[in-house]
Parts: C-alpha cells; structure tokens; sequence
C-alpha cells in the first residue's frame, strides 16, 4: 500500500527528521524545568527516577507513537483513525490524538509566555553587555552595577508590565507561525537545521564554562548522589513520570505527526532510541551547565521555576564574562525554545490541513493568533490576574491562576490521558502483523516493548492520572 501524507510533505532525510524530533523534545522542558524539578526533589533522587521513566515507559511509547504515525500517514487524528480501521477497530481510537493535539495546544499558549521572558533577558544580558564593551570590561560579572536583589527584581519588574509580557509572547509566537506557514522542507526543517547545531554548540561551550569557572564538585554531588528513600517516594516518582512525558514530548500528538513525516527505510526503533537518548542528555548536561555556576556563588539549587530566571541571572553578576555568558545561555534556550513551539503549533496544523482541508498559510496564522489570544491570559496570569483562579472549584486547581490550570491540565490530565489510550491501543488493540512490521526492532527487544506498551505503561500512566487527579 502506498501511503502520502495527506498534508502531502516528507522529510527530506531521516537526519532531517532526526533534528527536527530532537528540536521538539529539546526544550524548556530540559533547560528550565527539569533542573528546577531535580533541584527541588531532592537532585540525584530525582535523576534516578527520572532516567528509569524514560526507558521503561518514555521509549515505549515513543516507538508507539511514531509507528502510529508512519502507518497513518496523516495528521495524528487521520493516522491513529487509519490504524484503527485497518486494524478492524472503532475509529474512535483517534481520541487518543484528540486529547494528545489538544494538550499541545494548551502548552503552546503558555510555553510562548515562557519563551517571551526569555526573549527579555536576552534583551537585559545583550544591553549589559554591551555597556561592558563600552567600558572595555568586557570580562567582569554581569550587572555590574546593580546589587543581588536589583538583579533578581528583574522578573519582577517584567511581571510588573503586562504590555511587555503580552508583547514579548506576540513576537515569539509571530515566529513560531512563520516556520510552521512555511512547511516542512522550508520551514520547519530550517529552524532545525540552523537552530540545533547553535544551540549544541553553545551548550558544549556554556556546560565547559560552568564545569571549568563554577562549583563542579558540589554540583555533581548534589546531582549524582542519590537518596534511595526519597527516589521511591510516590510523588518524586509521579513528577519524574510526568516530566519524562513531557520532555519527550510525548502524549501530545506530535510524534505522531513528525512520525508520519518519515519514510519507510527509517529504522523507528532507532530513531527513537537516539530521540530519548539526545533528550535526556541534555536535561542531565543542563544540571552540569547551570548548578555549577549556582553553587559557585553559594546559592540555593532549589529555587523552582525561578531558577532560571533570577537565581542564574544574580549568580552571572559574580562570574567572569558574566554579562556574554548570560547573553549566549538565554540565546541558545531561545533556540531550543523555537523548535519546540514550532512542534507545538505543528501538531493541530497538520490536523486542520489534513481533516479540514485548510491550507497551510491560514491554518498556521489562524492557530497562531488564537493561542497567543488564549496565552495572553496566561501572561497576565503574572500580572493583573495572578490571583484569577477559574478553576477553584476542583480541588486539585484551586488557588491555580490560569497558567497554572493550563499547565496542570496539560501536564497531569491530557499528555498521560494521550499517553494512556496510545499504550492500550498498540498494545491490545492495534493489529500486530501491521504494527510489527515497522518497529525495526530485533525479536527480543520486541517483545520486551510489547510487553512494556501492554502492562507497565498503562499501569503507570493510570497511576498518574488517578493521583494527578486527586491531587
Ligand atoms: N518537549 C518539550 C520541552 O521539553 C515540550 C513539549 C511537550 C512539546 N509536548 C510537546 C514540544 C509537543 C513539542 C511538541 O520543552
């Protein structure tokens, strides 16, 4: 049987398609949430929980994923409906990518807000920067002249400007639509091909900086020494889960949709085995890349969310070359920033070219502008309406602003719920002389994903959504 892309597009090669999976697991996830998670989980606890996620539960349904979208050939609704049919089941399968396409829409509208105060501090580090050249100090920390707490009053002061929050999330999703308008050859694999290589080049040389001029010692303690009673704690291993999830960008219909992309010689085992590999890495390399530096300065590793953007930006002020280094870190989060939203607006585009038939410039456009309308609530949610909470009434949101229900609803409900009718369907439901064709994988490492998809994803991600759920 032959089978197009109904959005009638193919990678170009499978290092294209390579870069662009990596570009869409790569992300804020790896660069602002995981060492913010690890640093307040207890560090190497955490780590260990977290790598164990990734193989046994991550992998699996990042094979499952990927197959459903080579099979399908479609947006990820059309290719998990395809499978279904061929398969002699209920087209009601396709719910699976329902849920998953709509949890990446739900992340795109407030990862853009996110991206926004990244695209701020490069603003704040360039200007420093430049007023160090200026002065022909060009090596000294950053903000200069600023004490500790001006610095970390930075964020907010954004916060304090609801123009800039909205402004800053505009522009990042302007661009985002611009790749995504532009298709795959010319567009999104663009972003990848040029974002990538910069964003590992400056990944190397900003995780060498910290090892060589920061605390690497402690560092590598806090990462690496682990803590066996807190590792097995419920709720440590339910945020590692969680975060596994989405660091791989997994439950949200995109592998789906970059899975349908590829030809039929790519190896799917592989690639995906290099997908999981390439993300993790680079969440453990950030670890090495940022607490180095924190602990160098003697700050504490556990601030959460705000670890980024003010316990980085004070501990840059007493680091040599602080001010480029600043500019450069926020440059290359910016980059991986960009192949993941472009994912993220990619995954419903797909959908609206394939199902309804619209063309890609307008569906890509139309997209973008709702969820920057939908994400200005989220960037107010830092502003003016930091204390709207409309979920209140459920338990498990109340007291959430609507970043936070966005995030949680995502996070703790769709992406495991995606994650969940995935496992079941390829693994009982899916017929297995189709499914066991494309895997490329060897017979024994077949039947251990077989029995991981069947029995302990499932298990595992119903444990999330029930105790997700109850909070
Ligand atoms: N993996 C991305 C990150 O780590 C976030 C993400 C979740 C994502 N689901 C996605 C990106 C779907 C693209 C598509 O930041």
């Amino acid at each position: 049987m032959t089978v197009t892309a109904a959005t009638g597009e193919h990678w170009s090669s499978r290092a294209a398609f390579l870069l662009a999976a990596i570009g869409s697991a790569v992300g804020l996830g790896n660069l602002w949430r995981f060492p913010a998670e690890a640093g307040s989980n207890g560090g190497g606890a955490f780590i260990l929980v977290y790598v164990l996620c990734v193989v046994l539960i991550g992998l699996p349904i990042l094979l499952s994923e990927v197959v459903i979208g080579r099979e399908g050939s479609q947006s990820a609704v059309g290719s998990a409906r395809g499978l279904a049919l061929q398969s002699g089941r209920t087209p009601a399968w396709s719910a699976l990518a329902w849920v998953g396409m709509i949890g990446a829409y739900m992340i795109l509208t407030f990862y853009s807000v996110i991206a926004g105060w990244v695209i701020y501090y490069i603003w704040l580090f360039g200007g420093d920067f430049l007023s160090a050249l200026a002065a022909g100090n060009p090596g000294a920390g950053a903000f200069a002249n600023m004490d500790i707490d001006t610095i970390r009053g930075q964020l907010d002061s954004l916060f304090a400007s609801p123009l800039r929050l909205i402004a800053l999330h505009g522009l990042f999703m302007a661009i985002t639509a611009y790749f995504v308008a532009r298709g795959i050859k010319s567009g999104i694999e663009i972003a990848a091909n040029f974002l990538m290589p910069l964003f590992f080049l400056l990944f190397i040389g900003i995780t060498v900086y910290a090892i060589v001029t920061g605390d690497f010692e402690q560092a590598a303690k806090f990462l690496f020494s682990f803590d066996l009673e807190k590792a097995l704690s419920g709720p440590v291993m339910l945020s590692a889960l969680g975060q596994a999830f989405f660091s791989l960008s997994l439950g949200s219909a995109l592998m789906i949709t970059y899975g349908a992309y590829a030809s039929r010689d790519v190896n799917l085992g592989n690639t995906s085995l290099i997908i999981a590999a390439a993300d993790t890495s680079v969440a453990l390399i950030a670890g090495l890349a940022i607490f180095p530096i924190v602990f160098a300065v003697g700050m504490a590793p556990d601030a959460g969310p705000t670890l980024m953007f003010q316990t980085l930006p004070a501990a840059f002020h007493s680091m040599p070359g602080g001010s480029l280094i600043g500019l450069l870190f926020f440059i290359l989060v910016l980059c991986a920033a960009l192949t993941s939203s472009v994912a993220l607006l990619e995954a419903p585009t797909a959908f609206a070219i394939d199902r309804m038939r619209i063309a890609r410039v307008p569906a890509a456009i139309v997209l973008a502008v709702t969820a920057f309308a939908v994400g200005c609530l989220s960037a107010l949610s830092f502003n003016t309406m930091a204390t709207v909470y409309p979920l209140d009434f459920i338990p498990i949101f109340a007291g959430q602003n609507i970043f936070g229900v966005m995030d949680g609803v995502s996070g703790k409900i769709l992406l495991p719920l995606s994650g969940l009718l995935t496992a079941l369907f390829i693994g009982w439901a899916a017929d297995r002389r189709i499914v066991d064709a494309d895997t490329g994988l060897s017979p024994t490492m077949f039947v251990l994903w077989r029995f991981l998809v069947a029995w302990l994803c499932p298990l595992a991600l119903a444990a999330i959504l029930i105790f997700g759920l109850r909070g």
